[in-house]
C-alpha cells in the first residue's frame, strides 16, 4: 500500500488541516491534533506563514516590481495562493509552483487559474534536485529577468544544513541581480516551547521528517543577499500592520525577504 494512501500523515495535508482546509484524511487530522496538543500555537504558525506569504508577494509584485515567482514547497491550494496575490497587482505575473507530494499534484489544477496576461505552471519535483526544478521552470520563467525564489516552510524538510545551503545557493545563483529570496522556517527560538516534543512525535508518525533551526542558521541562508527591513523576524511580525499596543502575536517561525545585489 502506498504511503500516500491515507495511512501515513503527510505534511501537505496536515498543513491544510491546520489552515482549516478540507483536503486531508483522518490520519492527518489525528496527527495534526496530537501535534497541536503538544505545541498549541502550530495553527497560528500556519496562518501566520500564509499571511506572511501574502504580504511578501504584495510587496514584491507591487513596490519591488517583480513579475516572476518560483514557489517551491507550494502546499495544497488554499486561499490567496501566490499567483492570486501577485496577479491581482500585476496581471502579467508568471508563477511556477513546485511540490513533491502526489496529493498536491492531484489538486494542482486549482493553482493553474492564471490571468490571461500572466502564466502559472506546476512542477512535480523534489527540492533536493534544484537543477531539475530550474530546467523545468525555464519553460515559463525567463532567468535573464528577476525572479522571486520562495522557500516557505520547506527547508525544514531538508535535514542536512549543508545540503539546504547548497540548494539555496544553486537557486540564487540561477537568478539575476534584482531577484529575491523569500523564506520561512520553524525554530525553537521565539517561544517555540513544546515544538521539540511535537517535532519528535511528527518524525515518528508522519512524513517527511522535519527539523527546526536557529535564527543564526536561518540567517546564513541569506548570505550574500540584502535582507530588506525589518530583516529576519517572526513571520507574523514581518511588515504586519500593527497599531501600537496591538502588535501581532510572535510565532516560532522566522520569515525574511532579501534582494540579490
Ligand atoms: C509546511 S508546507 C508549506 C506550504 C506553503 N509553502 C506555505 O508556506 O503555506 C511544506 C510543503 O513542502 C512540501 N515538501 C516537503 N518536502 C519537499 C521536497 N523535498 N520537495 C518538494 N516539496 C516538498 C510538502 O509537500 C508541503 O506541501
Amino acid at each position: 500500500m502506498s504511503e500516500h494512501s491515507g495511512h501515513t500523515a503527510h505534511n501537505a495535508r496536515v498543513w491544510n488541516y491546520w489552515l482549516g482546509g478540507k483536503d486531508h484524511y483522518a490520519v492527518d487530522q489525528q496527527v495534526g491534533d496530537q501535534v497541536t496538543s503538544m505545541y498549541p500555537s502550530i495553527g497560528q504558525v500556519a496562518r501566520a506563514d500564509r499571511e506572511f506569504l501574502g504580504r511578501a508577494v504584495r510587496h514584491l509584485a507591487g513596490e519591488a516590481g517583480i513579475r516572476q515567482f518560483l514557489d517551491i514547497g507550494t502546499g495544497l491550494p488554499t486561499a490567496e495562493n501566490t499567483h492570486e496575490v501577485a496577479q491581482r497587482i500585476a496581471p502579467d505575473a508568471r508563477v511556477v509552483y513546485v511540490d513533491n507530494d502526489p496529493i498536491v499534484l492531484a489538486h494542482a489544477r486549482a493553482l493553474l487559474t492564471s490571468s490571461p496576461e500572466g502564466a502559472t505552471s506546476y512542477i512535480d519535483a523534489d527540492a533536493h534536485d534544484p537543477d531539475a526544478i530550474l530546467r523545468s521552470a525555464a519553460d515559463i520563467l525567463d532567468f535573464e529577468r528577476p525572479v522571486a525564489v520562495m522557500l516557505l516552510g520547506i527547508l525544514n524538510f531538508i535535514l542536512d544544513t549543508e545540503e539546504a545551503t547548497a540548494i539555496v545557493r544553486r537557486l540564487v545563483d540561477a537568478v539575476p541581480s534584482g531577484s529575491y529570496l523569500v523564506l520561512t522556517h520553524p525554530t525553537l527560538e521565539l517561544g517555540g516551547e513544546g515544538n521539540t516534543e511535537a517535532m519528535a512525535f511528527w518524525n515518528a508518525n508522519a512524513k517527511p521528517p522535519i527539523t527546526a533551526r536557529t535564527g543564526a542558521e536561518i540567517a546564513a541562508f541569506f548570505d550574500g543577499l540584502d535582507l530588506i527591513p525589518p530583516g529576519l523576524v517572526s513571520c507574523s511580525r514581518w511588515r504586519a500592520d500593527a497599531t501600537p499596543g496591538h502588535e501581532s502575536l510572535q510565532v516560532a517561525q522566522f520569515g525574511g525577504v532579501a534582494r540579490k545585489p
